[in-house]
């Protein structure tokens, strides 16, 4: 029998519990204890997460750990990341606390425009658009007068409206290509709000809009951080030959996709934890600091390393679109109390934050691959992790945390002490 539903939305949460259990699940009663057991008591509470999505049956836990020791600009922070990998926060920890004593992170912003689009299809003489698109340009910016109104009392607005020819690429092809200024809100209703009044009134019966929405690339909104410190202060046995070997894994980075992929990818470790954590939309800071990775038609790293005069310097510049204001920010407590720990940044400065914690995940995975494998510090993280799994004691945890200081760690191995200490 067909499981395909009409109305399921309407369903009361028991009832969208009863039915999934009914129709997914051989063991129901304890899919359902399993899924009721993350009910939050608090009903207001439960009542606020259920109204963030649709079809909400419970919720899903993520843990929210902090990085202490982080300076930036000379402030000290505290940051707070959720993720679910065990050795991001540790990481972050470690690296914030090592450059806190060489000059901490020095971050900037370099630019804020963001960047929406009507896309639409024109078959006319290009002179009779172009002579149009003039001539409405200052109806355009009218008919989202109700919308900018406020924007525009906090500095941001619409910057400019281009018309753009696209028809190299795709025939009949045009643009209004649009930059925005958002200030402290990630600006995603705003920009789409404002893109579809334009839509209606730039339509007529030779202007087909298709459809009018943000772009999540935003080359221009774009931050840097950065850390900087004689060869000789970054420690170790040998500071010279770490600090070449780190170089030269940057520039690995850059000129080889398949590294540059999974060295981007460490940076978001740091930087997604810092977007979650302050009820940031990840999706679109994932998209587009991909995009900006390969922006120069090959896809690169998104730091930087460079050795001069004995100086070494690591640096990321990458696009971030956040809010502080609005959206979930708002809405869920716990964003909230993250933004409230960082001394309430606007988003200039929670940019710079993200990004200083991308510069320091990417140092941890750098400094650890360049020296002593990343298995090293993962696999004492993972140890833990199967032990809890095992069911483990507190007692027991310690045995054998102590039994593998030295020894590699590996599931099947860790299973094995186990079951010899329980006997
Ligand atoms: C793992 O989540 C991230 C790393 O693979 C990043 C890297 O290789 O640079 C360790």
């Amino acid at each position: 029998m067909s499981k395909v539903i009409s109305g399921f939305s309407k369903f009361s949460k028991e009832e969208k519990i009863t039915w999934l259990a009914a129709n997914y699940f051989s063991n129901q009663q304890e899919i359902i204890k399993t899924l009721k057991q993350y009910w939050n008591e608090d009903s207001a509470l439960q009542q606020l997460h259920d109204d963030f999505i649709e079809n909400t049956i419970t919720n899903f836990y993520m843990p929210y750990g902090i990085a202490p020791n982080f300076v930036i600009n000379g402030k000290e922070m505290v940051i707070p990341m959720v993720v679910e990998e065990s050795s991001v926060v540790a990481a972050a920890s470690l690296v914030a606390k090592f450059w806190s004593t060489r000059g901490g992170f020095k971050a900037s912003v370099v630019s804020t425009k963001k960047i929406g689009q009507v896309h639409f299809m024109y078959q006319g003489k290009k002179s009779d658009l172009s002579t149009y698109f003039e001539a409405k340009k200052p109806k355009l910016l009218e008919a989202t007068a109700a919308i900018t109104k406020n924007m525009e009392k906090r500095g941001g607005g619409i910057l400019d409206i281009q018309l753009v020819d696209k028809t190299d690429d795709l025939s009949n092809y045009y643009q209004l290509f649009v930059t925005f200024e958002t200030k402290d809100s990630m600006g995603a209703n705003f920009i789409n709000s404002c893109l579809e009044a334009m839509a209606n009134e730039f339509r007529n019966e030779s202007v087909e809009i298709v459809m009018s929405i943000l772009s999540n690339y935003v080359p221009e909104c774009l931050v840097r951080a950065e850390v900087s410190c004689k060869v000789e202060e970054l420690g170790g046995d040998n500071p010279r030959r770490f600090a070449k070997k780190f170089e030269q894994a940057v520039k690995i980075a850059a000129v080889e996709p398949y590294r540059a992929v999974t060295h981007n990818k460490g940076i978001m470790n740091g930087i997604d934890s810092v977007v979650l954590a302050t009820g940031n939309d990840f999706r679109a800071i994932e998209a587009g600091a991909h995009a900006y990775a390969a922006k120069d038609g090959k896809y690169k790293s998104l730091t930087h390393c460079e050795i001069t005069n004995g100086i070494f310097k690591f640096w990321i510049e990458i696009p971030l679109a956040v809010g502080t204001v609005g959206g979930l920010t708002a809405l869920h407590p716990m964003a909230k109390l993250s933004l409230d720990m960082m001394n309430r940044p606007n988003a200039r400065e929670l940019m710079e934050i993200m990004a200083t914690a991308g510069l320091a995940q990417n140092f941890a995975a750098l400094r650890a691959l360049t020296t002593k494998g990343i298995q090293h510090g993962h696999m004492k993280m993972h140890l833990m992790n199967i032990l809890n799994q095992l069911g483990a004691n507190e007692q027991q945890k310690d045995c054998i945390v102590k039994q593998f200081e030295n020894k590699t760690v590996s599931h099947s191995a860790v299973v094995e002490a186990f079951n010899q200490l329980k006997n």
